[in-house]
């Protein structure tokens, strides 16, 4: 499949030569047809999700969302790349690798001393890439869930932490 004509972009940097909101019916579409993982995720929460990463980059068939990864980074020591996904009209043409090629040389990521992947789904793909197996990082904490009702907001739980450590 001839793929040339497919456009990447990077998302939250209005400035970038190809810049596009994400549609987030499209992303959830995309989602649906790809990512076993990712089959209930609603509109608000990938909205936050992609709030929270950096970069976003997504690939696009004229107005037609076809692929997407995303990255959250320290800029400097460890960064994780999540959500990997091809849309299957699209697959086998190399347009997997030029996605997280282009994550990878993002400037919150191409410093990074370690970046990491919580799957070992298609693992040959990303071997294809220079990840290697990594038999040390193991642990994972389910958090559940909880209501956000009488949780302390961060700056509260500061002020309570500094107020501590001022106590004789
Ligand atoms: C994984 C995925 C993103 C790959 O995208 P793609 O566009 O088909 O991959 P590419 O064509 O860029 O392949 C890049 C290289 O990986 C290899 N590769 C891709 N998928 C592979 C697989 N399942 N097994 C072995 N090698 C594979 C290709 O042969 C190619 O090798 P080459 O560069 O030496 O020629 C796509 O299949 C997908 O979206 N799958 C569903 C979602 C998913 O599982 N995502 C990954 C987990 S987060």
């Amino acid at each position: 499949m001839d793929c040339r004509h497919v456009q990447f972009c990077v998302q939250n940097e209005p400035n970038d030569s190809c810049y596009r909101d994400i549609n987030l019916h499209q992303l959830q579409e995309l989602f649906k047809v790809t990512a076993f993982w990712a089959q209930n995720r609603c509109l608000d929460d990938l909205q936050i999700a992609i709030a929270n990463s950096k970069p976003v980059v997504t690939a696009w068939d004229g107005d037609r969302l076809i692929g997407c990864a995303r990255a959250t980074s320290d800029g400097i020591y460890r960064a994780t790349i999540w959500d990997v996904v091809i849309h299957p009209d699209y697959q086998g043409a190399g347009l997997g690798r030029k996605l997280v090629e282009t994550v990878l040389m993002h400037p919150h990521v191409n410093r990074v001393e370690r970046i990491y992947l919580m799957t070992t789904n298609q693992q040959k793909f990303y071997e294809r890439i220079g990840f290697e197996v990594n038999s040390s990082t193991t642990m994972v904490l389910f958090n559940q869930p909880v209501s956000q009702e009488g949780l302390p907001v961060a700056a509260e739980v500061t002020a309570e932490v500094a107020a501590e450590m001022t106590q004789p």
